[in-house]
Formats: structure tokens, C-alpha cells, sequence
């Protein structure tokens, strides 16, 4: 008897030398690709994060008076309360206009290496510009917008404490600046994360088989980095077009960004993290089921029909990209005067 409880004793001690052999074999092979979400705030190009310039770049995210109507602010269509998006297929913006594609959520952003679905923007001070001007976003102007921050003596201070060495820092440059820095806070870190720092623990066997599977397949090939995505480009049906409904003929992608025939269609490989979160998928935000998202990639991308099980599995994995978003308390915004522009359209 005491021999057969030490043989059992050394059987499953080598059951789980050997399951954690292999955990350490998979996050060897997953830190190949991927990094941890950094535990600190990531440095900007030209822009010193503050805590006075987070907290302003909190304020005019959640300014609807940033917009022409005084309807829309950016967490009209990146929500921080339903994963940084709008669950909508595409957006609805400006005199209740569809935009043309699906909200990408803004959790994480600061980790991509160019934004939009295009990366038309360099990086998320040059975005900011873009959704204020656009005629079916907020439909406003810089200088309406610098008026409108201008008329309400509270911004004005607080653009002076983000941006103490200028004599005139209420500028289009500046409130840019003041999103990106609060936009850099807007990181998640999730059980994939824990993981790879070295906690066996964090996922589960699905999840574990999710990734093994991602990495085996070749997902990782185009989804990598901190974000498992938003840093490279390649065409949406490299293998095989997905269906003109999932694909609509007229949005060619980055063409319209390069105009290079090469760049028909292709898109940057959208980021994951929080993807259950973020539903609708695609640019076209026709997808609703993740796992039809997963299918439609195996056959697009890779030229795979991924059966159910290992779709399930991928699904679970998927599932280890939700982080945990930070706490948000709703900013109380300074009061409009006299001087206030009017809402308009
Ligand atoms: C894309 C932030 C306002 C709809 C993005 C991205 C960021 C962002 C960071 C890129 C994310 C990525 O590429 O992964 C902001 C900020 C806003 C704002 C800071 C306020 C100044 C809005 C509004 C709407 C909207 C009001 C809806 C009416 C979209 C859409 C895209 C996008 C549809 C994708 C566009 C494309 O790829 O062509 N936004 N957003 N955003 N945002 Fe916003
Ligand atoms: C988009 C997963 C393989 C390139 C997506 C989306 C998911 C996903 C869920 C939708 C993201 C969203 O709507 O926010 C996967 C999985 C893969 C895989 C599980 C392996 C089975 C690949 C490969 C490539 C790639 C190999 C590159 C050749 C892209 C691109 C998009 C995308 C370009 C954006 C498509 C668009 O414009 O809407 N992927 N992917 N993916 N993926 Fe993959």
C-alpha cells in the first residue's frame, strides 16, 4: 500500500510537471508573439502625460459641446461603458447620419500602430482631429471648437495647467494632445496578460487550447503584438473574399489612403483585445456572432474551414482578451456662458 501511494504520488506529480512543461512551452511560443499589456502608463511621441492634461482630455472626451449639435462626444460612439464602441454596425453621428464603417473601440488604441480600420491616422493625436471635423461624425470646426472652449473660463484654466510653458495653449494642437494623454490611461489588462507574466492559472484548458490553436493556425501571423493586431495591413480575403456583404465593393480600404492598386481592400488587422466586448465585427459591422467572425477569417484569411470545436476554442481564448477596464467617474463639466456658440444643426 505504501508503495502503490508513492506510485501514485509520482504519476501525478509528473502529470503536472508535465502540464506545466507544456504551459510554459505555450507561453514561451505566445511571447514570441505577443507582449503583456504594460502595467504603466505608455510614453507619447511629443506629448508628457500629466495628470492635469488626463484629466482635461477626460473632460472633452466626454464634452458633447465638442460637437456642432451639442449632441455628440466621443464616448457617443466609444462608450467606456459598453467596451469603448457603440455596438451599433456602423455609426450614427451629425443629423442622425450613418457613417460609412463600424466604431472601433478606443480601449487599447494608445498600443496600435497607426488608427482606423485604414490607419489613415498616425497615432491618436493626429485622430482626434478627425471625428470633430467630420460632416458625419461631430460636424464642427477647429475654431468653433477653440471658441466653445475659449467662452468657458474653466477650460481655459485647465489648459493652462496641462500646458503651463505656453502663453496661448488653447489650441486645436492641445485639445488634440489632452485625448491622446487621457486615451493612453484607457488600457485593459486581461487574463491573457496575467498569463503571460507567468500565472499558469489565468487561462483555462480551453482557453490554453484556444491559443494553441490561434498560434498553430496562423491567426497570430497577422493578429500579434500588445494588441494582437493594429500593426500591420493585409487584404481583407487574401485567401478568399468574404461575401459582398461582409465586405461592401466600395470601401476599398487603405486605396483610399495610398491609392496604390496593391491596397485594394486591405485593411489593418484589427486589434482583439476585448473583442467579445465589441460586437458588430468588421469594418462593415455586419458580423454579429463571434464565432462567425473566427469562420469567416479561417476561410478569408487562411484559406481554412475551422471546425466547430476549434472555433469554440478560439472563442475561448478570445474570452481572455477581455481586461478589466479602468474605473471611469463621469466628469462634471465647466458650465456654458454668455459667449457659449450655439448648438447648430
Ligand atoms: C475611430 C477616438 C468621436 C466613430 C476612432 C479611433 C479612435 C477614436 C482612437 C481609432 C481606433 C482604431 O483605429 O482602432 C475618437 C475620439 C473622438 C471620437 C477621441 C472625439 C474627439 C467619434 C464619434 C463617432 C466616432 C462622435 C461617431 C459619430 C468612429 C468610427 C471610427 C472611429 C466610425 C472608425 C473610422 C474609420 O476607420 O474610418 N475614434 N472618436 N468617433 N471613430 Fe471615433
Ligand atoms: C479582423 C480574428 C486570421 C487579418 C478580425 C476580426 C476577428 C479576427 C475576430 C474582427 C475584428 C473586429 O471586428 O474588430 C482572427 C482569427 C484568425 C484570424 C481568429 C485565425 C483563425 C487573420 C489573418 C489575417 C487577418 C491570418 C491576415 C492575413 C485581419 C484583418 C481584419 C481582421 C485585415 C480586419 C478586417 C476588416 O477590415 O473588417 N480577425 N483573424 N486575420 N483580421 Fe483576422
Amino acid at each position: 500500500r505504501v508503495f502503490r501511494q508513492t506510485a501514485l504520488a509520482t504519476v501525478s506529480v509528473v502529470a503536472i510537471a508535465t502540464s506545466a512543461t507544456a504551459d510554459e512551452a505555450l507561453r514561451e511560443e505566445a511571447l514570441d508573439m505577443f507582449s503583456p499589456v504594460p502595467s504603466t502608463i505608455p510614453a507619447m511621441t511629443d506629448n508628457p502625460i500629466t495628470p492635469a492634461k488626463i484629466d482635461l482630455g477626460k473632460a472633452l472626451f466626454f464634452d458633447p459641446r465638442m460637437s456642432a449639435s451639442g449632441v455628440f462626444s466621443c464616448n457617443s460612439c466609444h462608450n467606456l461603458a459598453t467596451g469603448g464602441d457603440d455596438n451599433m454596425p456602423t455609426s450614427i453621428g451629425h443629423g442622425w447620419q450613418k457613417g460609412p464603417r463600424n466604431s472601433p473601440t478606443v480601449l487599447n488604441a494608445v498600443f496600435n500602430e497607426a488608427q482606423f480600420w485604414d490607419g489613415r491616422a498616425e497615432d491618436l493625436k493626429a485622430q482626434a482631429k478627425g471625428p470633430v471635423q467630420a460632416g458625419v461624425e461631430m460636424a464642427n470646426t477647429p475654431d468653433n471648437v477653440i471658441a466653445t472652449l475659449n467662452s468657458m473660463p474653466q477650460y481655459v484654466d485647465w489648459f493652462k495647467a496641462s500646458f503651463p510653458e505656453e502663453a496661448d495653449p488653447v489650441t486645436f494642437d492641445n485639445f488634440a494632445k489632452a485625448i491622446e494623454a487621457y486615451e493612453a490611461t484607457l488600457t485593459t489588462p486581461a487574463p491573457f496578460d496575467a498569463f503571460l507574466n507567468g500565472d499558469d492559472a489565468a487561462l483555462d484548458e480551453a482557453q490554453k487550447e484556444g491559443l494553441a490553436i490561434f498560434l498553430d493556425k496562423g491567426c497570430a501571423s497577422c493578429h500579434n503584438g500588445v494588441n494582437l493586431g493594429g500593426n500591420g495591413y493585409f487584404p481583407f480575403g487574401l485567401i478568399e473574399k468574404p461575401g459582398a456583404d461582409v465586405l461592401p465593393p466600395d470601401d476599398r480600404g487603405r486605396f483610399q489612403v495610398t491609392e496604390t492598386a496593391d491596397d485594394s481592400y486591405v485593411f489593418r488587422a484589427a486589434p482583439l483585445r476585448n473583442i467579445a466586448l465589441t460586437a458588430p465585427y468588421f469594418h462593415s459591422g455586419k458580423v454579429w456572432d463571434l464565432e462567425v467572425a473566427v469562420a469567416i477569417m479561417g476561410t478569408s484569411q487562411l484559406g481554412t474551414e475551422l471546425n466547430e470545436e476549434e472555433i469554440d476554442s478560439i472563442v475561448a481564448f478570445l474570452g481572455a482578451l477581455t481586461g478589466e477596464v479602468p474605473e471611469v467617474s463621469y466628469p462634471v463639466l465647466p458650465a456654458e456662458t454668455s459667449g457659449t456658440p450655439r448648438p447648430t444643426g
